[in-house]
């Protein structure tokens, strides 16, 4: 059993904020930057989470009578009762059969949701999944290691389960220090050691789903990674041996918007899709945890 993507958006969350914004505020280049991370902009809003996945969730086209779950993913929520998905249910005025959560795994979540619908959700059933992030809210605008990476976002998802092809990988590896933010603190950062877990765990994670779905790697015919760092999707191109041009990417534009990156991407390469294609999701975050899927569109 698997889901079907049936519908898709992101918001224009604020305004675009180039590099040279940070060669004026710190010791850094648009070039460091640019071959570092594969970032050129991001996008800041004054917006918060909670707003934004209420405004995403009205231009979201849903059944109300197949709708039984809404799934806010968010790690810079600005509302911690109620969720932010009773919110939004309260203002699409959904039925009260329609299960309601706010879920927290960093960038890994909105794959996460994904894995949570397609087990929860019976067939012709309808979810929606919003992602939505304010990370400019998080930052230390005097770390140079870290502010460059992030950007804000929100984007989402209507899924309704089907029976095609859909297998998911999750893993945990347990630690609080490489990626840590404390409430009322900012992000702090182990940048080369979450480096070198994305290049080593994430190729292992979509190695197990094509191994479990029994597919030859040729058949892939896109990845949808979480945009962290262009040189890591490099990397897992590589390990994997999946060619690098069926990685799709947008983080030129977007930065790192954490559990909104997986769905902004699928959003800005919705035309490109097509029935049958085997499209592989994976995402990696805080945790640390890694989240693939396996599924045929
Ligand atoms: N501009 C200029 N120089 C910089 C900057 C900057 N913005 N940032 C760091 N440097 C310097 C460092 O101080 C260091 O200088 P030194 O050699 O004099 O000490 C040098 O550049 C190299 O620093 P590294 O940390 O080794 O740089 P690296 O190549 O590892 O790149 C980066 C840093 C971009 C953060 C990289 O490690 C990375 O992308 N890590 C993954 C981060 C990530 O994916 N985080 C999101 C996880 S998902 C979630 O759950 C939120």
């Amino acid at each position: 059993m698997g889901l079907k993507i049936k519908d898709v958006k992101s918001l224009n969350t604020g305004e675009q904020v180039d590099n040279t914004y940070f060669e004026k505020i710190l010791d850094t280049s648009d070039e460091w930057i640019r071959t570092r991370t594969g970032i050129k902009s991001r996008y800041f809003t004054e917006e918060l989470p909670s707003e934004m996945a209420a405004e995403l969730g009205k231009l979201l086209e849903f059944d109300r009578d197949q709708v039984k779950m809404i799934i806010v993913t968010s790690f810079s929520n600005d509302l911690i009762m109620p969720s932010i998905a009773g919110k939004v249910h309260k203002e699409l005025d959904l039925p009260s059969g329609c299960f309601s959560m706010d879920l927290n795994a960093a960038c890994a979540g909105f794959v996460a949701s994904m894995v949570l619908d397609e087990k929860y959700l019976e067939e012709g059933q309808e979810a929606l999944l919003i992602a939505s992030e304010k990370i400019s809210s998080c930052l230390d605008f005097t770390d140079r290691g870290t502010v460059i990476l992030f950007g804000d976002g929100c984007a989402g998802m209507v899924v309704k389960k089907n029976s095609k092809l859909w297998v998911s990988d999750e893993s945990t590896y347990g630690d609080e220090d490489s990626l840590l933010l404390k409430k009322g603190e900012f992000i702090k950062m182990r940048g080369q050691e979450v480096f070198r877990f994305a290049c080593s765990k994430v190729p292992e994670s979509i190695e197990k789903v094509i191994t479990k779905s029994g597919l030859p790697l040729e058949d892939i015919d896109y990845v949808v990674a979480h945009q962290a760092n262009v040189r890591i999707l490099d990397q897992v191109a590589k390990r994997t041996g999946i060619a690098g041009d069926k990685f799709l990417k947008n983080i030129e534009d977007h930065g790192n918007t954490s559990a909104a990156s997986v769905p902004t991407l699928v959003s800005d390469y919705k035309d490109r899709f097509k029935d049958g294609d085997k499209v592989v999701f994976s995402a990696f975050g805080a945790g640390l945890v890694v989240n693939s899927i396996l599924m045929e569109w």
